[in-house]
């Protein structure tokens, strides 16, 4: 029987904001089943699809992307927040529910025609998603897949980064805020 992951991901009411449920991975990662099955449960939906990269967006996307990385045996590339990367970088502004943020990717992180899996823990609007994929095609690289362990359906960025033509896989999904 498959593991339902939702069992193992808590949900903290009026965080950050009265209203918002918030999912909270860190009680997944935490547990060494929740931790084992999210990147098997991953590795296997990918079947026998080869990718040259794992482009994980940070913070809460590096943990398992770097593991899933590890399982398929091939690099993993860091979208940052502004001012980390020491190197020379290209970046992407995108929407926050109040102002503005910026990702950042060095710029010789991947190669022209690399076939890239963009992973994330979870899409909600779909803005930081959208941000990594503009900029790894900045680089003549090419976003396969876009994973991720989480959707939230009713904030339609799975739909928003479909429509761009990127394809998605997720491993489970909360209706509602
Ligand atoms: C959260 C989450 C996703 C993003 C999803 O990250 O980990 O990266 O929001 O939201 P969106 O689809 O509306 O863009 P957050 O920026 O809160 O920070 P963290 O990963 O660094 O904890
Ligand atoms: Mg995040």
């Amino acid at each position: 029987m498959t593991v339902d992951l939702r069992d193992f991901i808590r949900t903290i009411p009026d965080f950050p904001h009265e209203g918002i449920m918030f999912r909270d991975v860190t009680t997944l990662f935490n547990d060494p089943v929740g931790l084992r099955e999210t990147v098997d449960q991953m590795a296997a939906a990918l079947g026998d699809q080869k990718f040259d990269k794992i482009a994980g967006l940070e913070a809460r996307g590096f943990m398992l992307g770097a593991a899933l990385a590890y399982k398929l045996g091939i690099g993993f590339t860091m979208i940052r927040k502004a001012g980390k990367l020491p190197g020379s970088t290209i970046s992407e502004d995108y929407a926050l529910e109040y102002g503005q943020a910026t990702v950042e990717i060095h710029d010789d992180a991947l190669d022209a025609g690399d076939k890239v899996l963009l992973f994330d823990d979870l899409i909600a609007t779909g803005g930081t998603a959208e941000a990594g994929i503009k900029l790894i095609e900045r680089l003549g690289a090419e976003v396969t897949l876009a994973a991720f362990i989480i959707d939230l359906p009713d904030l339609g960025g799975r739909a928003k980064i479909e429509k761009m033509g990127v394809k998605t896989h997720v491993l489970c999904a909360f209706d509602g805020l």
